[in-house]
Parts: C-alpha cells; sequence; structure tokens
C-alpha cells in the first residue's frame, strides 16, 4: 500500500490560484464591501487584510486608496501577492502570520478576512482568537468583515465526489470532498498536474478542511468580543448580489460587524 503524501494547504496550490480564476473572486468580494460601507458613509482609510493570499482583495482595497496591509500564514500564497503588487504598483505591505494572532503595531479602520478563510480555523478557541485579534487591531468605530461558507454549502455542493476543477492543455485539476458529520467539516482533496516548460507533468495533493460554523454562533461570539453593530447577510458568489435577511440555506455569508 502507497500512503499519499499531501503538501500543507496553499503550498504547491499557491502556482495555479490565479490561473484557475480565484483571483477574480476576492477582487470582487473586496469591491462589494467597499460598496457596502460606502452605502454606510464609511469610508475606511486603512485596512488590516487577514488570509490575504495572492492579494487579490488587498491590491483591490490599496487601488481604492486605502493603506493596506496583508497578512497570511502561507509563505508562497504571499510571494504571489508580493509580486502581484510590484506588478500593478501598489503600494501594500504583506506579513507572514496568523488569523488568530494578527499584527497591532497600527490600528486600522477594516479588517477583512474573505474567502472561507474563517471556515479553516477548526476549534471554538481559535475563533474566538481570531475575533478578539481583529477587535483589538480596530480603531473605534472601525469595522470588521469576512464571509463564511455555511453548513448546507459544505454538506451539498462540496459532497458531489470527485469535480473536474481544471481541464487546460497545461493544467489538471480535480477536487474530492465530503461531509464528516463526526467533526462537523468536510475535507477536501485536491490533486493537480501541472505541466511544466521542458513539457514534464508535475503532481501535487493538498488536503483542505472547512469547519461548518453555525451563523448565530458566529453573531453571539461577535457581541462577546465586544462589536456592537452587526450586519449579517446572504452572499451571491456567481454575481456578488446581497440578500437579507440571512439564512443558513445560502452557500455564503458575510459578517460586517464594528467596533
Ligand atoms: C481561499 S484563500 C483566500 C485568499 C484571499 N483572501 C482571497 O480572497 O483571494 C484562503 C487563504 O486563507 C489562508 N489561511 C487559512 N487559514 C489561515 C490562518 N489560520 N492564518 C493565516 N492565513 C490562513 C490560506 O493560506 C489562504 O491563502
Amino acid at each position: 500500500m502507497t500512503t499519499r503524501l499531501f503538501s500543507p494547504p496553499y503550498s504547491a496550490y499557491a502556482a495555479i490560484y490565479d490561473q484557475i480564476g480565484q483571483r477574480a473572486f476576492g477582487e470582487r468580494l473586496a469591491r462589494v464591501i467597499l460598496q457596502l460601507l460606502a452605502a454606510r458613509s464609511i469610508q475606511p482609510r486603512s485596512v488590516l487584510d487577514l488570509a490575504c493570499g495572492t492579494g487579490a482583495a488587498t491590491l483591490t482595497f490599496a487601488c481604492a486608496g486605502l493603506r493596506a496591509t496583508g497578512v497570511d500564514r502561507s509563505p508562497q500564497m504571499l510571494e504571489r501577492a508580493i509580486e502581484a503588487a510590484r506588478l500593478s504598483d501598489a503600494e501594500v505591505a504583506f506579513r507572514e502570520g496568523d488569523i488568530t494572532d494578527p499584527p497591532l503595531d497600527s490600528k486600522v479602520d477594516l479588517v477583512t478576512c474573505l474567502y472561507d478563510a474563517v471556515n479553516y480555523l477548526d476549534d471554538d478557541a481559535s475563533v474566538h482568537r481570531f475575533l478578539q485579534g481583529a477587535y483589538r487591531a480596530l480603531d473605534d468605530g472601525g469595522v470588521l468583515v469576512f464571509d463564511l461558507n455555511t453548513r448546507s454549502r459544505l454538506m451539498s455542493s462540496w459532497e458531489q465526489g470527485l469535480v473536474l476543477a481544471a481541464n487546460s492543455p497545461d493544467l489538471y485539476v480535480t477536487y474530492q470532498s465530503w461531509f464528516d458529520k463526526a467533526i462537523d467539516a468536510s475535507p477536501l482533496i485536491m490533486t493537480a498536474f501541472v505541466r511544466s516548460e521542458d513539457g514534464r507533468w508535475d503532481r501535487f495533493d493538498e488536503e483542505h478542511v472547512e469547519r461548518a460554523w453555525p451563523i448565530a454562533t458566529i453573531e453571539s461570539w461577535l457581541r462577546e468580543a465586544g462589536f456592537r453593530a452587526l450586519e449579517t447577510m446572504g452572499y451571491i458568489d456567481s454575481t456578488g448580489e446581497l440578500l437579507r435577511p440571512v439564512s443558513e440555506d445560502y452557500g455564503r455569508v458575510l459578517f460586517v460587524a464594528a467596533r
């Protein structure tokens, strides 16, 4: 029997993350957030983008004029973010770090943590640390915005067996996922074949585990962490449309909480 070796999440994947269309998702989410805040007369001047990945949202914020810092625990994702900032001439600071222990050197008006990143936290204490850290990083009146895949999405669309995620002359990617009730989470095995310049195919496998967090639990923990005004809404991935009232039936939900 051979044991399959997994690369850490978002290590090998970093090389193809933007290429398979993920970057556009973070960029749109950032634009929707800026519009949502503007509609409430909130014009943030600084942002701490936690779990920034390849910098899709961070650079969108920077290009909109915000002083932006991106934090991620994956050095490979950060490497791509730094290169994207260099190509766009945007001034952004990137740092390696964990969303449960955000940097606190200067307070900001906006903290974001986008595109499933909070689903990667696997126990209650980590979610509390994330919320408390975001609260401490914000100035009074500052806003935390993050999203979650709901349990209904993890139980339905992630439980589709084997999905062909990319199939081009140089790239072949599959996702295999299921919902594990014992851990209230959805493991996903990504297998990718990437053709290198000399024509050779390189394979990598990564395991990603997303935990289901109930909306009501997160809302109550936000209040416990000190956040006062709170809005929660559904988010349609394909259009960026926001839906109210929020429901566990939506695939993705967005939390907006003010300090
Ligand atoms: C789907 S990507 C989203 C990236 C980016 N926010 C975007 O919108 O494109 C999820 C990111 O979360 C990061 N991540 C997951 N758990 C983390 C943690 N505990 N601390 C820091 N980064 C984390 C991963 O390394 C990955 O870059």
